[in-house]
């Protein structure tokens, strides 16, 4: 065959792959499916819109020029998911639904585990009845508990340090076993440093309920004067300036990465599990990020430094090199570049999706 052609019927081939998005109205999972439009493939939708609006997928819609599926439905629902796979034809899942505010799991253990564990069960079941194998699983650097040393490796030692980290370890290894178990499985865990940031149109990007616990979206929300102050939890750590180090992730990059896996996974032959991280590489302090915040933004941000925060590590960020070896994939937006589309999104939409 010429290269052209093959070319073309590659194309052909990518342009008809029917992409299942579990979770695909959330932060992350709304940024995938527009990447995935982009990139040619069919976007199937399920989400319950527990923690998310059906605007983001209207939003995508409008940016991107294309349509998807959106079907309200929890992914508990087995029988549901296997009409949903069967009817669009479904080649790939790409498994973000879940529950994941670290608090709430402490408070509410079994809501976590039935939700998340139970969720990503039933999930596996409707695909394995339905012959589809190649899926890729949002996990989480909380797999990596309190790290020994950074950067950290995909080979480091994994513990849990809350309910929510031990539903991502227990999805990871659920994941490990089916492929074990069955050679036709394809499947991809990866592993998210610290996602933050928003297309850069301001159109889409994170709606935290209720007071944001994470920091890009506080330190937004005190720019925008919707929180008095930002406090920095601990400045004595051994880190340059004293406060925590972690490697934040633009969420476009982020997702640019799945499509790397998607790609990646659909050249490979079955019986394939990877586990990747997907960070930077590089760590950044909460004082420097609220200094850059400040001088991309040209505005205030007011803070104080308050008490560390229980089960807060020093530093945590990623040894980023399997994710360029694997998958040709590295991250690409800088710091300033994720403080400015985070603040371009809250700004355009001061109350979310509201
Ligand atoms: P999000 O809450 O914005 O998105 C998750 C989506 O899943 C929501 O739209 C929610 O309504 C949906 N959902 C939850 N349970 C469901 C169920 N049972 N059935 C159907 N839909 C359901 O969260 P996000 O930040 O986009 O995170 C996506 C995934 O990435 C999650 O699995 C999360 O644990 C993981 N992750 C996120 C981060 C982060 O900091 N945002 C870091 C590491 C890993
Ligand atoms: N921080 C503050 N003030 C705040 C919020 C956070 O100083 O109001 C500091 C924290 O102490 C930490 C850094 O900012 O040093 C980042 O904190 P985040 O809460 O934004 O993120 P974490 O690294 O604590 O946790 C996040 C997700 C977890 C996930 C982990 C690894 O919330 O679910 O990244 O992926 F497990």
């Amino acid at each position: 065959m010429s290269n052209i052609l093959f070319f073309l019927v590659n194309v052909e081939r990518m342009s008809k792959h029917q992409v299942l998005v579990t979770g695909g109205a959330g932060y992350i999972g709304s940024h995938a499916c527009l990447q995935l439009l982009k990139e040619g493939f069919e976007v199937v939708v399920i989400d319950n819109l527990t923690n998310s609006s059906k605007i983001s997928l209207q939003r995508v819609e409008e940016l991107v020029d294309r349509r998807l599926v959106f079907v309200e439905e929890d992914i508990r629902n087995e029988k549901e998911v296997e009409k949903i796979i069967r009817f669009h034809n479904i080649g790939s899942v790409i498994h973000f639904a879940g529950l994941k505010a670290v608090g709430e799991s402490v408070e509410y253990p079994l809501e976590y585990y039935e939700n998340n564990v139970g969720g990503a069960l039933s999930l596996f079941k409707a695909m394995k009845n339905c012959g589809i194998k190649n899926l890729i699983f949002s996990s989480s650097a909380t797999v990596y508990g309190i790290p020994e040393k950074s950067p950290i490796t995909e080979n480091s030692s994994l513990s849990a340090v809350n309910p929510y980290g031990s539903t991502k370890l227990s999805i990871e290894k659920i994941i490990q076993d089916i492929v074990n178990s069955d050679n036709q499985w394809r499947s991809a865990i990866l592993r998210y440093f610290n996602p933050v940031g928003a297309h850069p149109s301001g159109k889409i990007g994170e709606d935290p309920k209720d007071i944001p616990n994470n920091l890009m979206p506080y330190i937004t929300q005190v720019a925008m004067r919707k929180l008095e102050k930002l406090s920095v939890y601990g400045d004595d750590y051994d880190t340059p300036d004293g406060t925590g180090v972690r490697d934040y992730i633009h969420v476009m990059d982020l997702v640019d990465g799945h499509i790397a896996a998607l790609h990646y996974l659909l050249n490979q032959p079955p019986k394939n599990n990877v586990i990747v991280n997907l960070g930077t590489g590089i760590g950044c302090s909460v004082l420097e990020l609220i200094k850059t915040f400040e001088k991309i933004n040209n505005i205030e941000v007011p803070y104080e430094i308050a008490e560390r925060r229980a089960g807060d590590v020093a530093s945590c960020y990623a040894d980023a090199s399997y994710a360029y070896e694997l998958l040709n994939w590295s991250a690409k937006r800088d710091i300033s570049q994720m403080c400015k589309d985070s603040f371009e999104w809250q700004t355009k939409n001061p109350n979310g999706f509201e």
